[in-house]
């Protein structure tokens, strides 16, 4: 269950009760930083999804929209790239593109927090008071929950925040495990008050629609064959969403971690990322959740390289030309002509995970068909996204896959193979895939959003100016591109306060 929705409802409770008095914080001292790697020095630093200037990220926490600032919190160690005297990173944004880091919010400094500013949500308080809760780990690292509210509600900024003279606002009670995160001991209630046709519960990992007094009703035609509901089927972690009050839209964020080595973070001096943030729908069936980048992303759009109505023949391998193929978005939709002369699939054949990496095995006539990105001139390094079209009963199922097998030649990184299957409607007859490939992370958007799979990818060879972008068919039969578009992308800027003229 959603920290955040929990937070809420407790908040309020205990305000009730407490009232709101505060005391200030100490800050530890921002560092300043001596100078910025070089691109050459760092071919897995990302253009466009935030990550802090140095040191280590995990969580989103608090997303909120304030007195028109996007802010965007995090767990962060302001020392090193490693998990260690977590704080709350903040940084703030006009655009959710470019980012301006400014000192951390909370910082460890008394004895309920000594061990770390761990996770916790913002709720807006009545008066336009955005209060954080956040859960402190105490000097006898026992893990309990507590409070700040910004020192001067007419910074927009919200640079300062105070922590409760309550604190800690609540204690692990006996009989919990004083070292386990604290959930819920009974049933989170739907509001009664809801009106709407339908509505999403939000986890920080799966999603699920309900309907007023029928919960957890789903489309039934997805559960069969074992699906679940992630956001994300590869790297994509303690995902938040927030309400854009201003263009009135949820919007998802989320912790991309590393996949390979802590010595290799150190080395670089920095380790996590955050998904691209991304808007949250109902499909037009009303049975899917839909998740696509927000529009903000286009401002980075250069270079656009198309082709229309491309016959991709069983066997082909074309590059995408012209761009900037380690810093790109690129969308590709695929018709699909002869469905139903496409293979049953095998009933044993339940488990993407499995399917993802047989290789050969899977060719037939509905592919695999897709992209290799990130790929080396000669293909010894690729990070191969594709489609599987398979019928199974009257209908037909995509397999979609991120195969990570050939994603480096470097030592000590995660190759794990991500998939997932993907119901498709026999009148749709296309499939399209959209992927934001920014140097060591693809975020996969398939069947216009139905289904989203982010790698970490760190490429030894297809860096910079060496990285290719190609379409593939290992199909034997032919798949028509209707449409492909991609663009070089710009680098989103995200400086650091001082060099903002504060
Ligand atoms: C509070 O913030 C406003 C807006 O940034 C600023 O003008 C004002 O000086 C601040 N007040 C204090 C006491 O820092
Ligand atoms: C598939 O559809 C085409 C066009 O409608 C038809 O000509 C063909 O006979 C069908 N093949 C099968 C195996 O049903
Ligand atoms: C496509 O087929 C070729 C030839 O069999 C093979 O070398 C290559 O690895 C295949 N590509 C993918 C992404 O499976």
């Amino acid at each position: 269950m959603d920290k955040g929705v929990l937070w809420g409802v407790g908040l309020c409770i205990l305000l009730v009760g407490y009232g709101v008095e505060v005391k200030a914080s100490h800050h530890h001292p921002y560092r300043k930083l001596q100078s910025l790697p070089t691109d050459q020095e760092q071919p897995y630093r990302t253009a466009y999804h935030f990550q802090p200037l140095e040191n280590w990220m995990n969580d989103p926490n608090g997303p909120v929209y304030y007195k028109g600032v996007y802010h965007l919190f995090y767990q962060y160690n302001p020392h090193a790239a490693v998990a260690f005297y977590i704080s709350w990173g903040h940084s703030v944004s006009y655009n959710l593109v470019d980012w301006i880091q400014l000192e951390p919010a909370l910082n460890p400094s008394e004895p309920y927090d000594s061990n770390g500013c761990w996770s916790g949500s913002i709720t807006i308080l009545p008066g336009e008071i955005p209060a954080i809760l956040y859960t402190g780990i105490n000097l006898e690292n026992r893990q309990v929950q507590n409070l700040a509210v910004p020192k001067n509600l007419s910074d927009p900024l919200l640079r300062e925040w105070v922590k409760s003279s309550y604190n800690p606002l609540m204690t692990p009670v006996n009989g919990i495990d004083p070292e386990q995160d604290l959930t819920p001991l009974f049933e989170m209630n739907l509001p009664s008050t809801c009106s709407r046709q339908v509505s999403m519960v939000m986890t920080t990992t799966f999603w699920e629609i309900t309907r007023p007094k029928q919960n957890f009703l789903v489309d039934t035609d997805f559960l069969d064959g074992g699906f679940d509901f992630r956001y994300d089927y590869g790297k994509f972690y303690a995902s938040k969403t927030f309400f854009d009050s201003a263009k009135k839209r949820r919007i998802l964020w989320a912790w991309v971690s590393e996949s390979d080595t802590t010595l290799n973070a150190i080395r670089r001096g920095w380790a996590g990322i955050q998904a691209f943030p991304r808007s949250v729908l109902l499909s037009r069936t009303g049975q899917q959740l839909v998740q696509w980048p927000i529009k903000e992303l286009e401002k980075l759009r250069a270079n656009k390289v198309a082709f229309n109505d491309m016959e991709l023949k069983g066997g082909s391998v074309f590059e995408v030309s012209g761009i900037t193929a380690s810093q790109a978005d690129v969308e590709v939709s695929f018709d699909l002509p002869n469905l139903n002369e496409t293979e049953f699939i095998d009933p044993n054949w339940v488990d993407p995970l499995v399917l993802c990496p047989k290789g050969a095995s899977l060719t037939g006539k509905g592919g695999p068909f897709g992209l290799l990105a990130l790929a080396s001139r000669d293909l010894t390094e690729q990070t191969a996204v594709f489609f599987r079209i398979f019928r199974k009963q009257d209908k037909y199922l995509v397999l979609m896959c991120s195969d990570q097998s050939r994603s480096s030649l470097g030592d000590g990184t995660d190759r794990t193979t991500y998939g997932v299957f993907i119901n498709l409607d026999p009148r749709e007859r296309k499939i399209s895939l959209r992927s934001l490939i920014d140097h060591s992370v693809i975020e996969n958007f398939g069947a216009d959003g139905r289904a989203c799979i982010t790698a970490r990818v760190y490429p030894t060879l297809a860096i910079h100016k060496e990285a290719h972008l190609y379409v593939f068919n290992n199909g034997t039969q032919s798949v028509r591109i209707s449409s492909l578009n991609a663009w070089s992308m710009k680098r989103a800027q995200i400086v650091p306060s001082e060099k903002n003229g504060k």
